[in-house]
Formats: structure tokens, sequence, C-alpha cells
């Protein structure tokens, strides 16, 4: 039986017992903080079994082949893929789920009708594992399903308690293990859980509590059903092998793997790890890039990023230096597309960004293996079996050595890791991370909100109008001239989403207050201002208090000059996904007045063609003027329509959707214009990276790109009459300029240096011998510091024995001095030039210092250059001559 027919078959079961057929949601979880991949078919439901939303399904039943991560939090098996056939970084889960309906007879029954008469599993070779406290799920076991009451393990929390993450959904689980029979283990006592003669093939879990902060447990609304059941492991005992990695599902990269290396994957254990390791990461990797995700520093990205490392060491020991786990991606994609065509649809992509990020690391591990083994070395020939957690640090910090390799390579080679010092050297990176990162504020504390009136506050008319009656409801003191108002209703848009808070003012016949910003504080709408004129508000409390009613009133100008940014955002990110791909992901953003700056993921620069045509298709929509309307819908539907959506988003709750006809579609809680042509123009300003494989794009729009466009053109105009050029001969005029500069650069070098070399023949000539050493300390005539180092230079070549000392003043007025003393001197007479030059240094007002044979110091006094040299000749002299 091939893997699709298990699938299929597995499908079709559940579907013929009432469930829905879901399809799998992404391995980057759209909106749970808890959880960096998808680990398990039950996440997307976990809203569902909490309580949060109500079951979309009838009857409450569902299933699913989910694909999933485990190599992070709670649930992480990186370390241990390759060292056995059936753990995996990623894999597919299949999964029945009973939202408050069936329970545990119908559950255990299910699977096990599944597994013996669906898929023809022996009966004979299937057991089960239980919790100690699950009476209920035993007696199943024993009365109902008739299995021996030997082959019914009990186990405690460890083996059948599961939990999602650290909080969240958990319950006691009922598993269902395989026997691969005495072969794997003879030990007559063997049971499931302990021994590698069972595999673990279903988990049950009986989920109903939820697991809080503080550890403790609370009950879930309802009693649920959350089943997994291991693919891989299915197919392998369907296809009769115990090597996951020996069924249909990884030979393609297997055999690619084989034909590249030149190895055969039943060589040795050795290579058959590697093999595995290859074979399993690139299927994390092509899955979570197709879902969005990309190696980064940081969080998922991480992640990626030693997954990919990982892999690319196991290919040393294949004897491949070259990138390789990219070329995996195309097997891969030939077995799974068909059955997830997000990864047909990115292939190109997932490709290139393994194979830079390879290639890139690929210099890296190199120089790191060699260095391990150096150190390696060091630590064996010194009779030590510990490598210290520096020389970890530092191949983790140099060299971007993921600890678990160093340790795998350790361990090759019997030797540990001083963990300890290695994580007291992390946590001392992470302070001074955090130490260079971030800067202290001294918050001022805040005064109490005072209240003026009674009532409801903060209702929201951003969408509707520009101004408005009302009433103030709460006031507070910031500073002699700054206070901060929340009002009964307001038109101000608070900033959030990227898009910045509303200025205008609020007043009536007694005060004027000039709001300069808007913010959010928890529902409240703050709008913070100033007053007036700063006498004002000296007294403006009692003023406010015998007034509350007030006239709202936004800045008209500057929000349209918002709205059209925060459309032409829109109008950007999806010009970028038709140009770039659909990879790209929105990662921040900033709306104002005046430009728009849009943070995305993305693996590379774009190109100016590229960047040219994002550009063209936004100003064609403009152009097209399409109108932009608003629409609040659910989550789903909104999905269904295709609308992009940000993280943090939940399906469910009512969301507002921003479309420019059928152009773009997305959530957004923003202002916008209502139709694209009053954007007229859109300009790029700014592409840079900003690190992490995160890109910045700025851009402006309106009278602001015109006035850009106007500077530009200016400038423009001011540098073709500089160059005295026509538009066309601008740039050759600039390369024949260059050209000349460099030739004059060339003969000042040459003439400098044939005057460096008179004036240190001249020093030479002039030098005092004493015995066989010569003493040259000299003011000298410069033009640079290159020139003064030059003579040095020269000098040095012709003194075999003594002490060169030399002085300048250079062209911006500073004193340089630069020292030199052979071996001989230093070691008979005790002259070093570090010493020398900080003792000038400090006569000459300034300061210095160096090696022992060679030194530099600046000073900024010029006329005290003799006397500083002649202090360093007594100094000398007296030496010498002692
Ligand atoms: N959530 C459980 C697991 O992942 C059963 O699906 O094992």
């Amino acid at each position: 039986m091939n893997s699709e027919q298990v699938r299929k078959i597995f499908l079709e079961y559940f579907t013929k017992l009432g469930h829905t057929v879901v399809q799998s949601s992404p391995v980057v979880p759209l909106d749970d903080p808890t959880l960096l991949f998808t680990n398990a078919g039950m996440n997307q439901f976990k809203d569902i079994f909490v309580g949060k939303i109500a079951c979309p399904y009838e009857p409450p039943r569902a299933a699913s082949t989910q694909k999933c991560i485990r190599v992070s939090g709670k649930h992480n098996d990186l370390e241990e893929v390759g060292k056995d056939e059936y753990h995996h970084t990623f894999f597919e889960m299949l999964g029945n789920w009973s939202f408050g309906d069936y329970f545990k007879q119908e559950a255990i029954q299910w699977a096990w009708e599944l597994l013996t008469e669906q898929y023809k599993i022996p009966p004979e070779k299937l057991w089960a594992a239980v919790h100690y406290d699950d009476k209920e799920s035993a007696q199943i076991w024993k009365n109902i399903i008739g299995l021996d009451e030997r082959k019914i393990v009990r186990c405690g929390d460890e083996d059948n308690f599961w939990e999602m993450a650290e909080t969240g959904p958990c319950g006691p689980t009922t598993e269902i293990h395989y026997d691969w029979g005495e072969k794997f283990d003879p030990d007559q006592s063997a049971l499931p859980n302990s021994s590698p003669r069972f595999v673990e093939v279903w988990n049950i879990v009986f989920m109903q509590y939820f697991r809080n902060p503080d550890g403790s447990l609370d009950p879930l609304p309802a009693k649920n059903v959350d089943t997994g059941m291991g693919f891989e492991r299915l197919v392998a005992i369907l296809q009769g092998t115990r090597d996951d990695y020996s069924t249909d599902l990884f030979a393609p990269m297997i055999d690619t793997i084989a034909e590249i290396s030149g190895h055969r994957y039943d060589e040795n254990d050795r290579i058959r790890m590697a093999f595995r390791v290859l074979a399993d990461h690139i299927r994390a990797l092509a899955f979570a890039i197709a879902d969005g995700a990309l190696p980064g520093n940081t969080g998922r990205g991480y992640v990626l990023r030693r997954i990919l490392r990982r892999a690319a060491r196991f290919s040393r020991i294949l004897d491949i230096h070259k990138p390789i786990v990219w070329k995996l991606v195309s097997p891969l994609i030939d077995k799974m597309g068909p059955i997830y065509p997000e990864l047909l649809e990115k292939a190109p992509v997932i490709t290139h960004i393994i194979k830079s990020e390879e290639e890139r690391f690929g210099k890296t591990l190199d120089y790191g293996i060699e260095l391990f083994e150096e150190i390696a070395d060091r630590v064996i020939s010194a009779g030590e079996n510990e490598i210290s957690g520096e020389d970890a640090f530092k191949l983790y910090d140099t060299y971007g050595f993921p600890l678990d390799l160093t340790r795998l390579m350790a361990s090759e080679r019997g030797l540990t890791v001083n963990m300890d010092e290695f994580e007291g050297l992390m946590e001392q990176q992470r302070q001074r991370a955090r130490s260079t990162g971030t800067f202290s504020v001294e918050h001022q504390k805040k005064q109490d909100w005072i209240k003026i009136t009674d009532g409801e506050d903060s209702y929201n008319l951003c969408y509707e109008t520009e101004s408005t009656e009302a009433e103030i409801r709460l006031f507070r003191r910031l500073s002699d001239d700054k206070i901060e108002i929340v009002l009964s209703q307001t038109p101000f848009y608070a900033e959030s989403g990227g898009q910045i808070g509303d200025t205008g003012k609020i007043y009536n016949k007694f005060y004027n207050l000039n709001v300069i910003d808007t913010r959010y504080e928890g529902e409240h709408i703050v709008h913070i201002c100033a007053a007036d004129n700063a006498g004002q508000s000296m007294n403006i409390l009692e003023n406010i208090r015998a007034h509350p009613q007030v006239k709202a009133e936004i800045e008209h100008q500057r929000r349209d000059a918002i709205r059209k940014n925060h459309t032409a955002t829109h109008l950007l990110h999806r010009a970028l996904r038709s140009v770039l791909g659909t990879h790209i992901r929105q990662a921040g953003s900033m709306v104002a007045h005046d430009r728009l700056r849009f943070d995305y993921t993305h693996y590379e620069t774009p190109t100016i063609d590229q960047l040219e045509k994002i550009e063209r298709i936004v100003n064609e929509v403009i152009q097209n003027n399409l109108p932009v309307s608003t629409q609040i819908t659910s989550y789903q539907d909104a999905i269904d329509e295709g609308a992009i959506a940000l993280f943090g988003e939940k399906y469910g709750s009512k969301v507002r959707m921003v479309k420019i006809n059928d152009f773009s579609k997305e959530l957004c809680g923003g202002t916008h214009i209502d139709s694209t042509g009053k954007l007229g123009l859109f300009l790029i300003t700014d592409e840079q990276n900003i690190g992490s494989g995160m890109r910045r794009i700025e851009a402006i729009t309106g009278l602001t790109a015109v006035h850009y466009a106007q500077s530009i053109r200016r400038k423009w105009s001011e540098i073709k009459r500089k160059l005295s050029a026509t538009e066309d001969e601008v740039l050759d005029r600039l390369d024949k300029l260059f050209d000349e500069l460099s030739d004059i650069r060339k003969k000042q070098e040459k003439l400098s240096d044939a005057r460096a070399e008179t004036t240190a023949e001249n020093l030479l000539e002039s030098a005092l011998q004493i015995e066989q050493s010569k003493v040259i300390i000299s003011k000298v005539t410069v033009r640079s510091r290159d020139e003064l180092l030059k003579i040095v230079s020269d000098l040095e070549k012709n003194v075999s024995s003594g002490v060169i000392l030399l002085g300048a003043v250079l062209q911006d007025g500073k004193v340089a001095f630069v020292c030199s003393v052979t071996e001989d001197m230093i070691n008979s007479n005790n002259i070093k030039a570090g010493e020398i030059v900080r003792q000038v240094a400090t006569v000459a007002g300034g300061s210095g210092g160096g090696r022992p044979d060679f030194a530099q110091a600046g000073g900024n006094n010029p006329k005290k250059l003799d006397s500083a040299l002649k202090l360093a000749e007594k100094i000398i002299l007296h030496k010498i001559r002692n």
C-alpha cells in the first residue's frame, strides 16, 4: 500500500463516520504566540476546545492530515532525528476529533477497527497503554476490544498525559503501540514506552483540561477527543519495514542523496544517520518556507537556520562539501507536491532560500570543523575529556556553529561540552545584547486620571467623520504645558496597525487644545494636547471642569495624506507579492502623513528592475482610479475571499476588510482614501536590508512625491551645470573626471614616495651612530600620515639595529609621531616604541602607545613638537649609554 492510499483510507473512514475533513493548517501558526511551529493536528482547533469559538462542524467531528514540525518548545525532537528510524522534525499527523461529542469508547473502538480491519494490521501486533488513573479506558480495551490484559500497560503522566504547550488544552491519553517482535529486544518483559521493540502509532487524547501558566488545571467546557497517528510510522508498518526512511515517503530523497554522494544508505550507522538527517530536514525546511517562514537570527528563523546547518554539517559525513540540501527540494516536491500544492507553488523560492543560506554557511562550516578538530585534538592530548564552554561558545558565536552540532561532534570523539560555562557565556551575551540594544528610560510616573464627566468614553468615529461634538470624560496632566484628554466620542484615529495617530484640536469658547498625538491606552483613546498658550494650561483643569462640552476636530489635510499613504501601503504590498513572490510577508509598517515604510520578509536584494516594476504596478492602479471600500465580515469569509491577514488576527471574530477593487484585499483597521486616483503619484525613495531576512521599503505619494521629484530635478540640473554637460553626457563626464582623479592620485603617490625616499636618505646620513646602532630622532615635513609612515619604513630597511622616532605636523595642524625600535635595542637597552610615543605624545598634548617594536601617537600642540623630540632623545640616549 503506498502512502497516498494510506492517507485516503484514513480520511474516507472518518468521513463515513460523520467527520468533516479539514485542510491542514500552515506549519507556521498564524496567531498563537505559545507556538513557533504547528506541533499537532489539534492546534487549529484550540479555540474550539477552550470554548472561545463555537464548533462549526455538524456533527461536531473533524478529521485531517496535518503538517507538523516538532523542533522547539514542549515537543522538540531535533536532537533525536537521525539516530533512529522513526523520529522526524517534520511529519504528518492523521487525526480525528470530537468536540464534546463522542468520547472514550467510540474513539478507541474506531481506532482499533481502522487499524485491524481497514489497514489489516494483525491484532496480535497491537498493544495499548493507558494512564494509571484512567480505569475506564483500560476497561474498554479489555472488555469491548477484547485485548489481552497483559497487553494493556499502565503509565504515568510522562507517557500518558498530553499537553500542547506550556499552557493550553491537555488531558490523559491512551496509546496504541505496534510490536516489531523479539528481534528488536529479546527481553521477554519488554513493554511499550520503554523498549525499542515497540513503536507508538496512535495517541488518543481525552482533552478535558486547560493548563494555566501557574501549572494548575481547569476543566475545559466540554469533554473532547483529540487523536493523532504518526503517518510515517503507519506507512512503514504497512510497507513491512521498521524504518520510516525506507518507505515511499522518503525514497526519492534517499535515492538522490545516494546518487550525489556515491554512498549507500545501509553502509553503516554513521552514514545512515547522515542520510536520515538530510532526508528529514529538507521536509521541515521546505514546508516551513512554503508556509512563510525564513531562516533568520531569532525565534522561528533561528530554528530553521539550525535545522539547515545541522543538515549541512551531516552532509560533510557523506564527504559532500558543496551545498546539497537544496538539491533535495525537487525529489521532495515530486512526491509531496500533489498532496500539498503550496510546495509546488513556492518551489523556486524554497530552492533559492535553501541554496543561498547553504552557500553562506558552507565556508563557515568548514572553518568551524577545522577549528573544532584542533580543539578536540588539544583536549585529547591533554588527557582531558571535556571541551570548555569557552571553546564551544567561540564556535557558536564566531562560526555560527549550533551547540548541538558541537556536542554531537564532541560525542563522536568521546568528549563532552562544559554546558554550565557555555550557558554562562550565552547569558553574558544576552545581557550585552540587552544593554546595547535598549536604553533605559526613566519613566515619569504618570498622574492618575481625573474624572471630568460620567459616562462611557472613546466611542470611535474615526471612520465616519472628521469632527464631532463631545464631552471631556478624563483629564491628566503630563507636564506643565501638556495634558491628556479622553472624550466621550472622537473622530481622532489612535496610533495602531502602523498608522500614526491623528492631530487636530479640541476646543470651545473658553479654551483651545492642540492635539499633537493620539494613542490607545487600553480601550481609552487618549488625546495628547498642548494648551494654546502656556498660561492657559495652569488653570486649564478648572476651565475644563466648568466647560466639558467641546468640539473635536482632526487636521483634515494631514489625515488625508495619511489615508493616501495607507492605501499606498496596501498597493505596495500587493505589488511586492506579484513581483517578488507570494512568500513576501508584511513584517511591520509605518504610515505617516509624509511617507510610508513597509518591512517585509525576503531573502535577497530586489533588483532595480524589480523595484521599478513594483512602482509601475502601483502607479498603474493609481491611474486606473480603482474604488477602495471597506467591509465588516467574518475572518473565515475574508480569508476565503483571498484577503491577506497578518499575524494576530483571530478567526471567528469580526474583521474589517479593505478592498481595492479586485486588486487587493487585506484585513486592516486603518483609514483609507476612497479611490486610488487620489494618490496621484507613488515613488519608492529607499530600499534596504534591515537584517534577519527582512527588508524595508520607504515610499511617498501625492504632493510629497511631486516635491521629491522636483528636488531631484533641481539637483540634477545643478549637477549638469557644474559638469557643463548635457543629460546624455553626464555619466561619461563623471567617468572621465574619476579617471583623471585617479591619475592625479597615482602621480601624487609617486611624488610622495620619492620625497619620502629622499628624506629617509638624508636622515640616514645624519643619523647618530652609537657603536653598531643608529639613532634617528627628527622632525620631518610631510604632506600626509602615509608619507610619514613611508619614511619610517624606508629607514627600517636600512637600520638593522637602532631607534627611529619621527614627528611631524600634519595638514590638519595635529602632531603625529611614529617610532620603530629594533629587536636587539628592545632586549638589551629596554627601549620600547610604545613607551616612547606615549611620553612624547604627552608633551605634545596627546596620547598614544603600541607595541615595543612599533608605535604611533598623536598630539594637539604643534608648538611642543621640538621639545617632545628633545625629551625623547634624552631618554633614549640615556638608556643606550647606560
Ligand atoms: N495532540 C495529540 C498528539 O499530538 C494527539 O493528536 O499526540
